[in-house]
């Protein structure tokens, strides 16, 4: 079974799908890692995340893989374990750069794909619904208003010690969607025939029980 959970930047996708997933023993694939992981590379070779000319070559010299240790995912860039390296605000951004240059989507598409033929998989991104998995059973399009998206990335960046105003963290967060929704090839877009989870108002459980409940009447049609 395929479950996509596809939103914008901030809404709760990994969070939530990793509870799912866990509950349900499927795998959990944030496919957002592995844009992070090119960014990641980019950024390291000097190259400017959003030139296709400066990144497209690159690709060439990179081989990302995905395993998963004590249940956990795990991102390889040429054999080093970048997990934690992928978190920082600057590659988020060029995360998001790097995902609108078609031939980074390409380079992705079938790895994520295979990963998904292999196992029962929950998948979270941007254009799991739409793209990689439009055979999906279960689509969710999970959101929340920008100003809520912002206050949670806030207060998780507290939490790691990192002080930023609300502001500044709402204009990364608009900035981002805005990336995310305007790129020309695969923007993050509800699937026609997926479910719209708004979660601005409902407490993480909230959202939790939601999924279940999603997810569980599709596994009985
Ligand atoms: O989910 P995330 O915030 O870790 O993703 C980082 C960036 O990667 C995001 O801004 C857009 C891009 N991305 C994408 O274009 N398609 C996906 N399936 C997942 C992420």
């Amino acid at each position: 079974m395929k479950v996509a959970i596809d939103g914008p930047a901030g809404a709760g996708k990994s969070v939530l799908a990793r509870a799912a997933a866990k509950d349900l023993g499927f795998i959990y694939v944030d496919t957002g890692a592995l844009y992070r992981g090119i960014g990641l590379y980019a950024l390291r070779k000097g190259a400017s995340p959003a030139s296709e000319e400066e990144v497209t070559p690159l690709l060439r010299e990179i081989e990302e893989e995905i395993r998963f240790i004590d249940g956990e995912q795990h991102v390889f860039l040429n054999g080093e374990d970048v997990s934690g390296l992928i978190r920082t605000e600057e590659v988020s951004k060029a995360a998001s750069d790097v995902s609108a240059i078609p031939a980074v989507r390409d380079f992705l598409f079938d790895m994520q794909r295979e990963i998904a033929e292999k196992s029962d998989v929950i998948m979270d991104g941007r254009d799991i619904g739409t793209a990689v998995l439009p055979d999906a059973e279960v689509k969710i399009f999970l959101t929340a208003r920008p100003e809520i998206r912002a206050e949670r990335r806030q207060k998780q960046l507290e939490e790691k010690g990192i002080s930023a105003s609300f502001e500044e963290v709402l204009r990364d967060v608009n900035e981002r969607d805005y990336n995310d929704t305007h790129r020309a090839f695969r923007p993050l877009k509800m699937a026609k025939d997926a479910v719209l989870l708004d979660d601005s108002e409902m407490s993480p459980e909230e959202s939790a029980q939601k999924i279940k409940e999603i997810i569980s009447e599709a596994r009985c049609r």
